[in-house]
């Protein structure tokens, strides 16, 4: 059963509260936040205060707001991330020269704890630390801009690390992948084991209604 997650990176934001209210109008669980400053990734997005503004509707409707920091010295944010709202917060392993803390640090601050790979980046750097996180964040794009392609060679990654996970007995670590998810991509990744998937492009940026491009997106996963 994978869960899916819309980016507002590829809302309209002249209407980002209608955008959001759209998605969790479908009963989606999650609203993702991509959050760039121009030197981890070639591109600058948004700050805590689209994380403030959103908060209201998403928790009034039962929702997380998930910060996935594409950001150099995430460490200096997340206090930020957390008092303006983000329910789990997720930094780069390779922005992180001192993880544990890191991680740590989210934890301390009550909120849900991910982690993210680049997609070269190797599953062994996570291995002290897979018992610490609620959420591992497999990219499958390199990160910096949505609509770009489904990365394939991430299927294989997903899988090996859904093994990782089940023979460390921690079956509840969310697998999330994000980027160039849609239709055609979705199922695949959900048999590797994804249990979330970012979907941004493919709900927000399309000729359909984002109730429909949600619907096209759960069928294509198999849990309509
Ligand atoms: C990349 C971003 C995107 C976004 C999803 O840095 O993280 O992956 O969330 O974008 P789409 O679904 O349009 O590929
Ligand atoms: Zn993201």
């Amino acid at each position: 059963m994978i869960e899916i997650a819309p980016s507002i990176l590829a809302a309209d934001f002249t209407r980002l509260g209608q955008q959001v209210n759209d998605a969790l109008a479908c009963g989606v669980k999650r609203i993702h936040v991509d959050v760039m400053d121009g030197h981890f990734v070639p591109n600058i997005s948004m700050g805590p205060f689209v994380v403030k503004w959103i908060k209201p509707i998403v928790a009034n409707a039962g929702a997380i707001i998930e910060t996935h920091l594409m950001i150099e010295e995430p460490e200096r944010y997340i206090g930020n991330f957390v008092n303006a709202g983000a329910d789990l917060v997720t930094v780069h392993v390779e922005t992180c020269p001192h993880l544990h803390r890191t991680l740590q640090q989210i934890r301390e601050l009550r909120a849900k704890v991910g982690v993210a790979l680049n997609p070269a980046t190797p599953l062994v750097l996570l291995e002290e630390v897979l018992d610490q996180v609620d959420l591992v964040l497999v990219m499958t794009v390199n990160p910096g801009f949505g609509g770009q392609e489904f990365i394939p060679e991430c299927l294989d990654k997903i899988a090996r690390l859904r093994k990782m996970l089940s023979e460390r007995k921690l079956p509840q670590v969310d697998i999330e992948i994000d980027g160039g998810v849609h239709v055609g991509t979705i199922a695949a990744a959900a048999i590797n084991g994804a249990t979330v998937a970012v979907v941004g492009t493919g709900v927000f940026n399309s000729a359909n209604s984002v109730a429909e491009n949600i619907a096209a997106l759960r069928k294509a996963a198999g849990t309509l």
